[in-house]
C-alpha cells in the first residue's frame, strides 16, 4: 500500500478549508504581541526564529530584548567576537546555535551585501537555517507560499490528516513536508502566508498540545481526521525515540583567596561548546588527582567541601553535577589552560546555565 492510499491526504481534507480555518482562527485567537511579529525585518525574524527552536517563548522574551540591544543589525553581529555572542546566548542552551548566528550574519555581510537573501531557497544556504526555519522567515518576511514543520507543526498536521506513516522513516517525513505545501494558502499570500505561519505556531503551542489538545477550542475540529476518529493523541506516529544517555559530573570548583574563581573554556564541540566552566572529571577520584600538590602541602581536607549533587537534563543525556569547592591557596595554578575570573568580570562570560546558577547560590 503507498503512502498516499493509507492516511487522509491534504486533498481529502480540504487544502483550501485548512488554510482558511487557520487564517481566520489566527486573526482573533492567536498571539499578536510578541517581540518579533509586527515586523518583516529578516534579521529580526530570523533572530528570534533561532532563538525559538526548541526553546519556550517565556525564556525568548527574555533573551531577545537583550541581544537587540546589543546587536541591533546584522552587520554589528558580524562584528562581533565570538565569546560576547556566547556570553548574551548562555543559558539559552544548545549553543551550536549561537555559532552559527555569528558564521550566518558573518556569511550575509561577506556574500550578500549585508541583505538575508529573499527566499527560503537561498536562506537555506546559510548557517544554521534548515528547511522549516527558512520557511518560517521566507513567510513571514516575504509572504513566501513555503511549508513550515516544526515538531508542533507536525503535530498539528499529522493529526489534521491522520498521518499513519512512521516519521522516523525519511520519506514519509518527505511526504508529509508535500502534504504541508498542499495545505499551503493560495491567495493574498502577502497577508495570508504571515498569519498562516503564525497561525500553525499558534495552534501546535496552545491548543493542538503533546498529552493534553483542546479539541474544542480548535478551528479545525470538524475537518480533523484523527480527531473525528477519536484518536488524535496517537499521532504524530514515530517509532525510534532519541537515545538518553546518563552522565556524572565532577566539577572543581576552585576560588582563590581573592575570590576569583578558575575557569576552563569547553571544548569546540559537545555539551557546553566553546562556554566557560569550572574543571570538569568524569568521577570524583579523577578530580582529587588535580590536588595533589595543594593535599601535601596545604592540607586541603579542611578546605574542601562537596556540594549535593544536581540533576541537568539535556536533549540527550541527564547530566548529574557534583560541585566539589575548593578554597585554592597553592600558588601554581589548578590546570594549565583556564584563567582565575574575578566575580564582577563573571557577568559578562558565558556560562552555562546550572554553572550560573551554582555561583548565584
Ligand atoms: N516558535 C517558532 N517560531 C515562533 C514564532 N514566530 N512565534 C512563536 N513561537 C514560535
Amino acid at each position: 500500500m503507498t503512502v498516499l492510499e493509507e492516511s487522509t491526504t491534504a486533498c481529502d481534507v480540504g487544502v483550501r478549508d485548512v488554510a482558511a480555518r487557520v487564517v481566520r482562527w489566527q486573526e482573533t485567537h492567536g498571539r499578536h504581541g510578541l517581540p518579533w511579529q509586527n515586523t518583516r525585518d529578516p534579521y529580526r525574524v530570523w533572530l528570534s526564529e533561532i532563538m525559538l527552536q526548541q526553546t519556550q517563548v517565556s525564556a525568548v522574551l527574555e533573551y531577545f530584548p537583550r541581544f537587540l540591544a546589543r546587536f541591533p543589525d546584522v552587520a554589528t553581529l558580524a562584528a562581533a567576537p565570538q565569546d560576547d555572542v556566547l556570553a548574551l546566548w548562555a543559558g539559552l542552551g544548545y549553543y551550536s546555535r549561537a555559532r552559527n548566528l555569528l558564521k550566518c550574519a558573518q556569511k550575509v555581510m561577506a556574500e550578500h551585501g549585508g541583505r538575508f537573501p529573499p527566499t527560503a531557497e537561498g536562506l537555506q544556504t546559510l548557517p544554521g537555517i534548515g528547511r522549516s526555519t527558512a520557511a518560517a522567515i521566507a513567510a513571514f518576511c516575504y509572504g513566501e507560499r513555503a511549508a513550515i514543520l516544526d515538531g508542533n507543526v507536525k503535530r498539528v498536521l499529522t493529526r489534521v490528516l491522520a498521518y499513519e506513516h512512521d516519521l522516523s522513516v525519511p520519506a514519509h517525513e518527505r511526504e508529509l513536508w508535500n502534504q504541508a505545501t498542499q495545505l499551503l494558502p493560495h491567495d493574498d499570500l502577502p497577508r495570508s502566508m504571515p498569519r498562516y505561519t503564525q497561525g500553525l505556531m499558534d495552534l501546535g503551542a496552545t491548543v493542538c498540545l503533546a498529552r493534553n489538545p483542546s479539541c474544542l477550542l480548535c478551528p479545525l475540529r470538524e475537518i480533523c481526521a484523527g480527531h473525528r476518529a477519536g484518536n488524535a493523541l496517537r499521532y504524530p506516529v514515530k517509532t525510534r525515540k532519541l537515545k538518553r544517555s546518563s552522565e556524572s559530573w565532577w566539577l572543581l570548583w576552585a576560588t582563590d583567596a581573592e575570590g576569583r574563581v578558575w575557569l576552563e573554556r569547553r571544548p569546540d564541540s559537545g555539551v557546553w561548546a566553546g562556554l566557560f566552566c569550572m574543571p570538569v572529571f568524569t568521577d570524583r577520584l579523577a578530580l582529587l588527582a588535580r590536588l595533589p600538590l595543594v593535599a601535601a602541602e596545604h592540607s586541603p581536607e579542611a578546605a574542601l567541601e562537596e556540594l549535593p549533587a544536581v540533576l541537568h537534563v539535556l536533549t540527550h543525556k541527564d547530566l548529574h553535577l557534583h560541585p566539589v569547592c575548593v578554597r585554592w591557596t597553592h600558588p601554581s595554578a589548578p590546570g594549565l589552560e583556564g584563567e582565575w575570573v574575578e566575580p564582577a568580570r563573571l557577568a559578562a562570560v558565558g556560562l552555562p546555565a546550572p554553572i550560573r546558577k551554582f555561583m548565584q547560590t
